[in-house]
């Protein structure tokens, strides 16, 4: 802490507020106390300059490109790590030891498994949905299920959801999958690891063994580290304000995931994708990149830009990385890599491009590996949310054990009508 202030100067004199320091990062001021003492509000649309809560899980420097959680960079996580040992170490703090993750992991699998009458909500639904509007309300759902562990002022209660949502989500997402094509459902097999447990209730059947294949394996586990949290993002934030009134964790991360769903957030993976196979061939690229500029055409790349990163994205540098070793190490190739490697290099040596610091974001290559690996485009933004559950509850138990957390409550810059009053139907 320290006794540094700001002084905000207004028409009837200045005000002296806090500044509060990070760990790291830029400094906060703290205005909790100016509407009382001035009557005035901020105005900040998209909150670009607010700071919504303390938080000690994810860091992120984005004029650097570098993403920390609990300290730990991005890329020393992705390569080195587990989605599990991530897991643990966004809910409890620390990188777990041999037993800590041993236990973790046995915890997990035993919440794999849904109810047995969840899996008459998939009947309800059209073969044809998004499987994102599946996630949403069988997430939802869940709170129907699970009683004993809606109580979030018992802190073990609110463990147990934790532990729930992250091992449910995978046999979710996965059956909204099988449903989707019209296979049966598989149940999980807790033998198989987090990841290899959700290729085979994805792309297993029950007429024939399964064998997970090991690359496929670690590349997807990867892809689930680097989605697992990002720090105060749109979904995260929703997350946390639909908390912030009370509303029980089932429910506050099928909030997150409708949040998550709209392309300038989790559906861009999609939406990336779908734009590298329109552009189909390196030389339409400098048509796209022309589109992408003109300011009377609404088109933007996908999977380019970024809200925090004026530098490249990370989590960006190992998903092509790994789409590479994936396509080499699967036997495949797909000329919608050489697109992106082509328009990547056109769009970061484009005037309009560099000037704006538009870099690409994680969504860029991630559609390759995916559809490399077998999942149709509708399914991406799906796993996304899967491996984001974790980041969402380890913000959400982070915000309830806050002492300083109140219900999220912004106010407005009211531009309508001034008091009137009713005129009758028939005398307007
Ligand atoms: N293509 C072309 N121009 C762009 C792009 C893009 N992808 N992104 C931003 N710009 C331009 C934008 O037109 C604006 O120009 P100007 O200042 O002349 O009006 C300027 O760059 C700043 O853009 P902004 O929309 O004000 O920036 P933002 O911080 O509000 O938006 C963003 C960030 C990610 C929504 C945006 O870059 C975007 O729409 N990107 C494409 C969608 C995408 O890839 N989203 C995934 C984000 S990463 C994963 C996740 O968060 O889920």
């Amino acid at each position: 802490m320290t006794n540094r202030t700001a002084k905000i100067s207004t028409g009837s004199g200045d005000l002296t507020y806090p500044l509060l320091e990070g760990s790291v990062g830029p400094d906060v001021i703290d205005i909790r106390k100016l509407y009382g003492e001035s009557g005035m509000f901020t105005y900040d649309p998209g909150f670009t300059s607010t700071a919504s809560c303390q938080s000690a899980i994810t860091y992120i420097d984005g004029d650097e490109g570098i993403l920390l959680h609990r300290g730990y960079p991005i890329d020393q996580l992705a390569e080195q790590s587990s989605f599990m040992e991530v897991a643990y170490l966004l809910l409890h703090g620390d990188l777990p030891k041999k037993n800590e993750l041993e236990e973790f992991n046995y915890i997990i699998s035993r919440h794999t498994m849904l109810h047995e009458q969840l899996a008459t909500f998939y009947r309800g639904f059209r073969r044809d949905a998004h499987p994102m509007a599946i996630m949403c309300g069988v997430v939802g759902a869940l709170s129907a299920f699970y009683h004993d562990s809606t109580d979030i002022t018992d802190p073990q209660q609110r463990l147990i959801a934790s532990h729930r949502l992250i091992a449910k989500m995978p046999t979710i997402a996965a059956m909204a999958y099988k449903y989707s094509i019209g296979q049966p459902f598989l149940y999980p097999d807790n033998s198989l690891s987090y990841t290899g447990n959700f290729l085979r209730m994805t792309f297993g059947v029950p007429a024939e063994p399964y064998e997970v294949n090991p690359i496929v394996e670690k590349a997807m586990d990867r892809i689930f580290i680097l989605h697992a949290d990002h720090e105060q993002n749109a979904s995260t934030s929703t997350v946390r304000l639909a908390g912030s009134s009370g509303a029980n964790p089932f429910a506050c991360i099928a909030a997150g995931i409708a949040c998550l769903w709209g392309p300038a957030h989790g559906g861009a993976n999609e939406a990336a994708l779908n734009m590298l196979r329109e552009i189909g061939d390196v030389k339409r690229i400098k048509e796209y990149v022309a589109r992408a500029k003109d300011k009377n055409d609404p088109f933007r790349l996908m999977g380019f830009g970024h809200r925090v990163y004026k530098n490249y994205d990370p989590r960006a540098k190992v998903m092509q990385q790994t789409a590479e070793e994936v396509l080499k190490e699967l036997k495949l190739s797909d000329p919608v890599l050489d697109v992106a490697r082509e328009l990547e290099q056109i769009a970061l040596s484009d005037e309009y491009f560099i000037e704006k610091k538009l870099y690409p974001n994680v969504d860029f290559y991630s559609g390759i590996i995916l559809n490399a690996i077998g999942f149709p485009t509708e399914m991406f933004t799906a796993l996304f949310a899967l491996a984001r559950t974790v980041g969402w509850v380890a913000q959400w138990n982070e915000m309830i054990s806050d002492p300083e957390q109140k219900i999220g409550r912004p106010r407005q810059l009211y531009v309508g009508a001034t008091q009137r009053d009713y005129v009758p139907a028939g005398k307007r």
